[in-house]
């Protein structure tokens, strides 16, 4: 999302990984084409592929023209334009922003923001982010039309009422509520054109929709008894996809929507390791809504925090938080498959936080042949970083380790609804905000963005503190996503060389804060970016060669990056979805027009355009968040 933790908020702790990273980089590996690479790092090693090359292996499949490479587009400039920019021989077309109608008998879109909370309960969220694409048929047909399951993160309270959040009634919490959540949209070409399309299948899933829990804290968990039944997803960030067709919507930075109306209300420990406070993240919905008030309705916040699954094909389904998956600000859920178990990676994006991963308990197959969710059997696991390349996953479970009742663990729920604190307990290793995770569609290599970090007690990070982020990758122990044990290398270092001699990325491919990441089916690792807005551009913050939020592909086995799209002002790119035969993509801006320090501008109910009016360029209307999609004019893959 838009930075609540920027860089500069440093939880105290046993951080110990930046110093693993610059013990790494000083002793065993070398920097080059834009890589950092092991000298005799473990991916060469254990890939049988010389040092000199970054290059996991196998190599992937579908490569560019004459053995170039994957990547065989035109790069595209930075630029501080509000437009959104793609390669030559490419379209970029908007497509469902925030308000659309999910049906063609829907509440139309109201440009001054006077849609009241039913209507926007029946159209598109706010705040796009992690989206998957759900192919509606076979062969062909599944490339020409599916369902668009987005998140819709968050709101900008200003853009969403005509007269702003100084005053926050219920009435509009209900509105915020309603824009948050996830949409599920079909989408056809009609006429070779990308649309929204009326089928039983579109809903939205809000703040206020009944939601259930499964998995080791239940829906008969004391922890969430509360005022009301159980509803709602909030903060909706990145996402998953499950292999039984199921789409997974995690819940970030939930916290923010709660505080106290009794000023002498106080967050107990396991509150303030998640950075709950009586003052709340500027929402001000506890004013409004007993909902939220933290005094008035203690447990409501210990229903936040989890993965949501929702089946996009059974509207009438109840969304299930599946809390064996732990209870973080999850940033996603990235779910890839090994010896037919499933295996998710979520990242807590916090500065100093860890990252996890969930192993099923047996094939998902044969849990579902019992009747039983594969996500509520299993074992959640943190990712420690030794400096010598290796890694060990600790597993969160009660009786292990120090997890025990002596040591005030009351069981497996209270190891889930404490998650952070059992991660400091077993000696997880700390990171630079870890957010979204992919895994390499032949070798099965984890690739992880670290987005950016404070460095508060980085010795051995190349940077300190490290504003521009990087990405680190893994390999399992046999390749084998189930392991215990990995090793462990640094991918890239992202930044600006103007600035900063370690970077190795040539001028024209410089970027910041990598988020969001994902590997297409050729093995393309697109990587999107969420510079803050207190950063993006300013020269002073050495940001001024990098443009706006962009996204670049990056070929793993050279390292290669080429910078292939970049938004308009004040937004991030964030989530993105590619149809089958690869010849559409759908990308996300989110928060266009966002209050942003280098034009010195920030909207307001009199001028909601002040920094950007992407897309509709209407002066009387406002900037939104929306879906593009991405073509080739000439119908070819997209990034070859
Ligand atoms: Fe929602 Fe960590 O970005
Ligand atoms: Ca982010
Ligand atoms: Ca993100």
């Amino acid at each position: 999302m838009a930075d609540p933790d920027d860089i500069s908020s440093n939880p105290s702790g046993n951080s110990t990984f930046q110093e693993i990273v610059e013990a790494r980089l000083s002793r065993r590996s070398v920097i080059r084409g834009g890589t950092v690479v092991a000298a005799a790092g473990f991916i060469g090693a254990t890939a049988g592929v010389g040092s000199a090359a970054a290059a996991p292996a196998p190599a992937p499949k579908g490569r560019g023209k004459g053995g170039r490479g994957l990547l065989g587009f035109q790069a595209v400039p930075p630029s501080t334009d509000d437009k959104i920019k793609v390669p030559a021989g490419y379209t970029a077309e908007v497509l469902i922003p925030w308000g659309t109608p999910l049906s063609s008998r829907g509440p139309a879109w109201k440009k001054d923001a006077s849609n009241t909370a039913a209507d926007q309960a029946l159209q598109v969220g706010s705040h796009h982010d992690g989206m998957s694409f759900f192919p509606l048929g076979a062969g062909p047909l599944g490339s020409r039309q599916g369902l668009l399951v987005l998140n819709h993160e968050y709101v900008d309270q200003v853009l969403l009422f005509p007269d702003g959040d100084a005053q926050i009634t219920k009435a509009k919490v209900d509105k915020a509520l309603a824009a948050h959540g996830v949409t599920v949209a079909k989408v056809a070409q009609v006429k070779g054109r990308w649309q929204l399309v009326d089928s039983k299948y579109n809903r939205r899933v809000t703040g206020s929709t009944p939601v259930t829990f499964s998995g080791p804290v239940g829906p008969a968990h004391p922890a969430l008894k509360a005022n009301t039944k159980p509803m709602g997803t909030l903060n909706n960030c990145s996402n998953g996809q499950t292999p039984w067709g199921t789409y997974l919507a995690c819940e970030e930075n939930w916290n923010s929507y709660f505080g106290a109306t009794d000023s002498s209300w106080k967050p107990t420990a396991e509150q303030a390791r998640y950075g709950v406070s009586g003052a709340g993240g500027g929402y001000k919905w506890h004013q409004a809504d007993p909902r939220f008030d933290l005094a008035a309705n203690p447990n409501e916040i210990n229903r936040f925090g989890w993965v949501v699954e929702i089946d996009p094909f059974s509207p009438g389904s109840t969304p299930v938080k599946r809390t064996a998956l732990g209870r973080i600000k999850h940033e996603g859920a990235t779910v890839t498959e090994s010896r037919g178990r499933v295996v998710v990676y979520t990242g807590d994006d916090q500065d100093g936080e860890y990252v996890y991963k969930f192993v099923g308990s047996a094939p998902w197959k044969a849990l579902r042949a019992l009747r039983k969710n594969p996500l509520d059997h299993g074992t959640l696991y943190v990712a420690k970083f030794n400096d010598n390349g290796s890694g060990q996953w600790l597993p969160l479970k009660h009786g292990t380790g120090p997890l025990t009742k002596a040591n005030g663990w009351a069981d497996q729920a209270d190891v889930l609804l404490r998650t952070r604190q059992a991660a400091d307990a077993v000696g997880a290793t700390k990171l630079d905000r870890p957010e979204w995770v992919a895994v390499h569609p032949d070798n099965k290599d984890v690739y992880l963005t670290l987005t950016n970090g404070s460095g508060w007690d980085n010795k051995v990070n190349p940077r300190k503190p490290n504003p521009y982020g990087h990405i680190v990758r893994w390999r399992e122990r046999r390749g084998d996503n189930t392991a215990t044990s990995f090793e462990w290398d640094i991918f890239l270092l992202a930044g600006d060389p103007a600035y900063d001699p370690q970077v190795t990325l040539a001028p024209e491919d410089v970027f910041g804060s990598p988020d969001g990441i994902g590997f297409d089916r050729d093995g393309r690792l697109w990587i999107q970016t969420d510079v803050s807005n207190s950063t993006q551009n300013r020269p002073d913050r050495g940001h001024d060669n990098i443009g706006n939020n962009q996204m670049l592909a990056a070929d793993p086995r050279t390292g290669e990056i080429r910078r292939f799209l970049v938004g308009p002002r004040g937004c991030e790119i964030t989530g993105f979805a590619v149809a089958p035969d690869q010849r559409t993509m759908f990308v996300n801006v989110q928060h266009p027009g966002e209050a942003t320090t280098f034009w010195q501008a920030a909207p307001t109910p009199q001028n909601p355009n002040a920094v950007s009016s992407w897309p509709d360029h209407d002066p009387a209307g406002r900037p939104r968040s929306a879906t593009v999609v991405i073509r080739r004019k000439d119908g070819g893959v997209i990034g070859a």
